[in-house]
C-alpha cells in the first residue's frame, strides 16, 4: 500500500465527539495547488460520507483528484497545496479548518514525540513499555520520520513533520479508517488478492472503515459497499456499488465502465473515452465532462450540473437528471 493512513477514533476525544454523527463527513472540499502564478483546481467541491465499517471505493481517470482528496483528509498535502474550502468531520469533529497550531495542541509540547506515541500502546493495548517504544519507533519510520527524531519535542519539528507524528499517533491507537491509495496497483494478481484479503480481514476484525482508491473497478466491485466516481476534481456519481455499476447514470461512469476490460469481454470491443480530461489550471466553466460527453446539451457548457439523488441512493451530477429520473 503506497499511502496507508488512518484517522484517530473519536473516542480519544470524548468531550468533543458527536456519537450520532457519521464516521466521516466530507462536505464541499476544495483543495488547490499553486503552480507559479496559476492555480490547479485539483479538488473542487467534493462531498461524501463514510459510515463505520463501510468501504468506499474512489475511481476516475488519472489526474482527477483522487490522491489529493485522500491527502486532504489526513492533511499530508504537498507544500504548494492548500485546502481552501469545505469541511471534513470525523465523528462530527471538524478537521479541515484546524490550523497547524491547533494540531500542535494535540501533541503535548513538553513531551518527546516517541513517548507520546508509545503511551497509548501501553495504556490502551497493555503492551510493555519497552515493546511500546519499539513499536512507536517503527510507526515513526512508517510515516516518514527517522526513528532517531523520536527524541524531539513537537516544537523542534516542522509543521509537516508534526502532522506525520500525529498520524503515527493515530495509527498507534486503533485507527477507524484505513485509506489505501492504489494499494494493489504494482502487484501481481496473487499478491494483489492477498492484500485485498488482508484489508477485508482488518475491516472485519478491527471494525475499520476503508477508503480504497483504485483504477481497478473489479476490485471496487468485490471489496466496496459504495463507489465514488470522480471526474476533473468533482464527484460525477456516488452510491452503492451495485446501483452505480448495475445502472450507471452519469455518461462518464458509463464510459469508464465500457472502457474497463472484463475477463469475458473481447478487448477489441472495449470503448475508449475520446479526448482527455481538462487541464485543471483552466477547467471548462459548466460540466467538466461536457467537451467529451456524447449526450452534451447547451446547458452543460455553461452551468455546473447540480447533484441530484435517485431513489436507489445514488447521487449524480449531470444535466440529464434534473428531477432525479432517467434521461428522457
Ligand atoms: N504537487 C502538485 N503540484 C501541482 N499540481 C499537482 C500536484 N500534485 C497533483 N497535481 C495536480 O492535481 C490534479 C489531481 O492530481 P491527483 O494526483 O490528485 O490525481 P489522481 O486522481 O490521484 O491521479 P492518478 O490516478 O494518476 O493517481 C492533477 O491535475 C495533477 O496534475
Ligand atoms: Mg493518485
Amino acid at each position: 500500500m503506497t499511502a496507508p493512513v488512518a484517522a484517530a477514533r473519536a473516542r480519544q476525544l470524548p468531550k468533543l465527539a458527536d456519537p450520532d454523527a457519521p464516521l466521516l463527513e466530507v462536505e464541499n472540499l476544495v483543495t488547490h495547488f499553486s503552480l507559479g502564478s496559476e492555480t490547479v483546481h485539483a479538488v473542487d467541491g467534493v462531498s461524501f460520507r463514510l459510515n463505520a465499517g463501510e468501504a468506499l471505493g474512489i475511481a476516475g481517470e488519472s489526474g482527477c483528484g483522487k490522491t489529493t482528496t485522500a491527502l486532504s483528509l489526513v492533511r499530508i498535502l504537498p507544500a504548494n497545496a492548500k485546502i481552501v474550502g469545505g469541511s471534513i468531520r470525523l465523528h462530527g469533529i471538524e478537521l479541515a479548518t484546524k490550523s497547524d497550531d491547533a494540531l500542535m495542541n494535540a501533541l503535548d509540547p513538553v513531551r518527546r514525540i516517541r513517548d507520546q506515541i508509545a503511551e497509548p500502546i501501553v495504556v490502551r493495548l497493555g503492551v510493555p513499555e519497552r515493546e511500546a517504544r519499539r513499536r512507536a519507533g517503527a510507526l515513526l519510520e512508517r510515516v516518514g520520520i527517522p526513528e532517531r527524531r523520536g527524541s524531539a519535542y513537537p516544537h523542534e519539528l516542522s509543521g509537516g513533520m508534526r502532522q506525520r507524528a500525529m498520524i503515527a499517533m493515530a495509527l498507534a491507537c486503533d485507527p477507524a479508517i484505513l485509506i489505501g491509495d492504489e494499494p494493489t496497483t504494482a502487484l501481481d494478481v496473487m499478491v494483489q488478492a492477498q492484500i485485498l484479503v488482508l484489508l477485508e480481514e482488518l475491516r472485519r476484525e478491527l471494525g475499520l472503515s476503508l477508503i480504497l482508491i483504485t483504477h481497478d473497478l473489479s476490485v471496487i466491485a468485490e471489496t466496496c459497499d459504495r463507489v465514488l466516481i470522480m471526474y476533473a476534481g468533482r464527484v460525477a456519481e456516488e452510491g452503492p456499488v451495485r446501483a452505480v455499476f448495475g445502472n450507471p447514470r452519469h455518461p462518464y461512469t458509463r464510459a469508464l465502465l465500457s472502457a474497463f476490460p472484463s475477463i469475458e469481454a473481447d478487448r477489441r470491443t472495449l470503448e475508449v473515452i475520446p479526448g482527455a480530461p481538462p487541464d485543471l489550471r483552466n477547467p471548462p466553466p459548466g460540466c467538466r465532462f461536457a467537451p467529451r460527453c456524447p449526450f452534451v446539451m447547451d446547458v452543460c457548457r455553461t452551468v455546473v450540473p447540480p447533484e441530484t439523488s435517485t431513489p436507489d441512493g445514488v447521487r449524480v451530477a449531470c444535466h440529464l437528471y434534473p428531477t432525479a429520473e432517467e434521461p428522457a
